[in-house]
């Protein structure tokens, strides 16, 4: 066993909510010699899973608690704007005197800054009914005692979950809006952010709040004509957005409505975390070595 692996060898972490990024983040967590235990609703899927769903009654087992220094929650609030996992097992989470615990939030709580860049500092302001939602999560997960880590996330994409997927499954819509850009991370960043931050706890200043986003914020056109680029495939005519608006489900024009820049500075310069991949171009390029290996 290396040096860091010994070191780890008691760290126990259960992740919430093994959806994209939970399952990433376990596996690099197991990785670096965590055990990491993974939640999923109604499927066990391997030694590591166990089940919770925060909508019925069933608590997972008291023995998966045992000897557990770390949790993290991935999954999304409520409908009633409760947490899903603090509305059940807040009190059993306090029991367990943890080292950190984490919680995926997004950048929707910052609201609309009309494509001006947005950080930490900035006070919150969600328009959307469901940022709405989140940030009345983050409040709760503030207010407890447990020493919590929230991270905002923009949108995630990472292998399997990309423009090449979209595009290749024919569910993608070359939509140009003037001066509109997004916010995007990939999920290794994510992973590897949260390893970093948990292994330097105790040297930096702990923050409560961090952005995870890469350093390129940028319209999405510019990121499907990459991915069209890099598929060797001719990219569609684009629509004009007052056009497309016409066709697009409520949840995919309400992303539209909101026009950002998130800002990494407080990660990447003040904590010094070093992005794996600092924009779409390297990100993609890793989800196509993925595609080519599973294809
Ligand atoms: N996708 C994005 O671009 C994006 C951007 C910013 C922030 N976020 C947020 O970041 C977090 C992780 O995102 P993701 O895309 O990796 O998530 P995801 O793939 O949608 O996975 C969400 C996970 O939460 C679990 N879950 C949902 N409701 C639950 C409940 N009531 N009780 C128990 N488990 C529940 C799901 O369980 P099952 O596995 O059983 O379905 C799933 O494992 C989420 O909170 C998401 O809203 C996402």
């Amino acid at each position: 066993m290396n040096s860091l692996a010994s070191v780890l060898k008691k760290k126990k972490i259960l992740i919430f909510g093994a959806g994209f990024s939970g399952k990433k983040i376990a596996m690099e967590m197991r990785n670096i010699g965590f055990e990491a235990f993974t939640s999923s609703r109604s499927v066990k899927y391997d030694k590591w899973s166990f089940l919770y769903d925060s909508n019925n009654n069933d608590l997972p087992p008291d023995e998966i608690f045992k000897g557990v220094t770390h949790i993290l929650s991935c999954m999304p609030p409520n409908k009633d704007g409760s947490d899903p996992l603090l509305s059940k097992l807040e009190n059993k989470l306090l029991d367990l005197n943890l080292e950190w615990a984490g919680y995926l939030s997004t950048t929707g709580v910052y609201g609309n800054t009309f494509g001006e860049w947005v950080s930490e500092n900035d006070p919150a302001n969600p328009v959307q009914e469901r940022s709405k939602r989140r940030l009345l999560c983050e409040e709760k997960w503030i207010n407890t005692s447990l020493p919590t880590q929230i991270f905002r996330l923009p949108g995630i994409y990472g292998p399997g979950r990309s423009t090449l997927d979209s595009i290749l499954k024919n569910n993608i819509k070359v939509i140009f809006k003037e001066n509109q850009v997004f916010s995007r991370v990939h999920v290794a960043d994510i992973a590897n952010a949260i390893i970093y931050l948990i292994l330097n706890q105790n040297k930096f200043t702990f923050h409560k709040i961090i952005n995870i986003a890469d350093d390129n914020p940028c319209s999405q056109i510019e990121v499907i004509r990459y991915s069209y680029q890099l598929l060797r495939m001719q990219m569609p005519e684009k629509i004009d957005f007052e056009e497309a608006k016409k066709n697009l489900s409520p949840i995919a024009l309400s992303f539209w409505e909101e026009n950002r820049r998130v800002s990494n500075s407080l990660l990447c310069k003040e904590l010094g975390y070093q992005l794996i991949h600092k924009d779409y171009k390297s990100g993609l390029q890793n989800c196509l070595k993925y595609l080519k290996l599973t294809n």
